[in-house]
């Protein structure tokens, strides 16, 4: 399974909102398998389709990540169909390497969505998981997570990942 090459927070298809899934073929299959491949080669417990440059509604995620062993999973058409009790922790993004800042989440959350044989999922998550859930959902809705933080906040982690990215161009 090929690694694919993962987009940073400069690409416009990070901005977009995915497009729903409508048929299941050998193409999406084969994504898949590649995401789950490129999440784990980039150190990462969850990857959504646009950061691989695909705008389609899916994403990658380690539900073991509690557990410390492998347990990826494939949630098509995701949506969070509950949620409670907020709290902060550090997040970090494939697409914005490096990069780190406190996000207010829920603690719990309930998701659902659909697996590659088309059969209905179902997860109740909580702690580090809900979190990981929420995030790959926000990268669905063309949503990255520094935009979760104040303008001022964000100015200051833009201005970093620039600097960065310079540095590795350079
Ligand atoms: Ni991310």
């Amino acid at each position: 399974m090929p690694v694919l090459k993962i987009v940073n927070c400069m690409n416009s298809v990070l901005r977009k909102k995915c497009l729903k899934v409508e048929n299941i073929d050998a193409a999406l299959v084969a994504l898949a398998d590649n995401m789950i491949e490129t999440m784990y080669s980039a150190s990462g417990l969850g990857l959504a389709a646009n950061q691989v440059g695909v705008s389609s509604d899916l994403f990658v995620i380690d539900v073991g990540i509690d557990k410390e062993k492998r347990d990826p999973v494939i949630i098509i058409n995701p949506i969070i169909t509950a949620s409670e009790d907020k709290i902060m922790a550090e997040e970090g993004c494939l697409s914005i390497p490096e990069v780190f800042a406190e996000v207010k989440r829920s603690q719990r959350v309930e998701v659902k969505g659909y697996d590659l044989k088309g059969n209905e999922l179902r997860y109740e998550a909580d702690g580090f998981l809900a979190r990981a859930f929420q995030h790959e959902m926000d990268h669905l809705n063309g949503v990255l997570f520094w935009d979760n933080l104040s303008k001022v906040k964000r100015d200051i982690l833009q201005r970093k990942f620039k600097k960065k990215l310079k540095a590795i161009e350079s």
